[in-house]
């Protein structure tokens, strides 16, 4: 099995989501033995912006520059290691109230017609189907618990659109939320992750998802 590891926070040692990513994935090593782990760290290596330059997947036109085709090349190498993966762990802070704009720039480069989704006469279809993501959602204040605070957050809402829109409907959560209430809050926020993490990564979690898919 192949767990492809992303980082996008960019609080470097202080990050919340760092520190849940990494338990996330040595818990699914623990139970998942033999797992390979890609590792991306998008605070360090963010793919650039969409550009005229990066837009050739989509375009269909061959690349006519050095420009082109070293953006083409970046876009095919970050799509095809999130195609190679059969789980991605993803770690999205919520930076003013969606993600990371790394994040961003690495969704633009997978978004890509005819490798994660298609269109059809009768609408989208997901291309990249049967994967679990893993997203280790990390916020300041509380938005889970009232419709106004679902409302504000564009951060699981949109993950779980585009992965969605991709074919991926197996979408866990594993959340610290209230991080920046104070410690009590941040400690509380904290062990409920833990609690997360040891149900989405565990074997039955897993065996869950086979059986629905089935
Ligand atoms: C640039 C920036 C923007 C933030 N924006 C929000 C926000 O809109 N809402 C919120 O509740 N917390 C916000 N926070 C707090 C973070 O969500 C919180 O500190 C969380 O732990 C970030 O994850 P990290 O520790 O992995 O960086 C922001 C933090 C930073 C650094």
């Amino acid at each position: 099995m192949q767990l492809l590891h992303i980082d996008s926070a960019i609080t470097g040692e202080q990050s919340v989501s760092r520190q849940l990513t990494a338990r996330t994935v040595a818990a699914w090593q623990a139970a998942h033995p033999g797992t390979r782990v890609d590792y991306l760290d998008l605070a360090v290596q963010a793919p650039s912006h969409l550009s005229v330059e990066s837009l050739g997947f989509r375009t269909g036109q061959a690349a006519a520059t050095e420009a082109e085709r070293n953006e083409n090349a970046l876009s095919e190498a970050l799509v095809s290691q999130f195609l190679a993966a059969d789980v991605i762990v993803i770690g999205a802070p919520l930076y003013n109230f969606s993600v990371p704009s790394q994040l961003k720039a690495w969704i633009d480069r997978v978004a890509q017609t005819g490798r994660t989704f298609k269109y059809t006469d009768k609408g989208p279809v997901g291309l990249a189907g049967g994967k679990t993501v893993i997203v280790a959602s990390t916020r300041g204040g509380v938005y889970s618990t009232s419709e106004g605070g679902q409302a504000m957050e564009h951060q699981e809402s949109y993950l779980k659109v585009v992965f969605g829109f991709f074919g991926i409907t197996d979408v866990r959560f594993v959340r610290a939320e209230g991080v920046g209430m104070g410690p009590d809050a941040k400690a509380a926020a904290l062990a409920s992750a833990e609690r997360e993490i040891a149900t989405s990564t565990s074997e039955a979690a897993n065996q869950a998802r086979v059986s629905q898919a089935a």
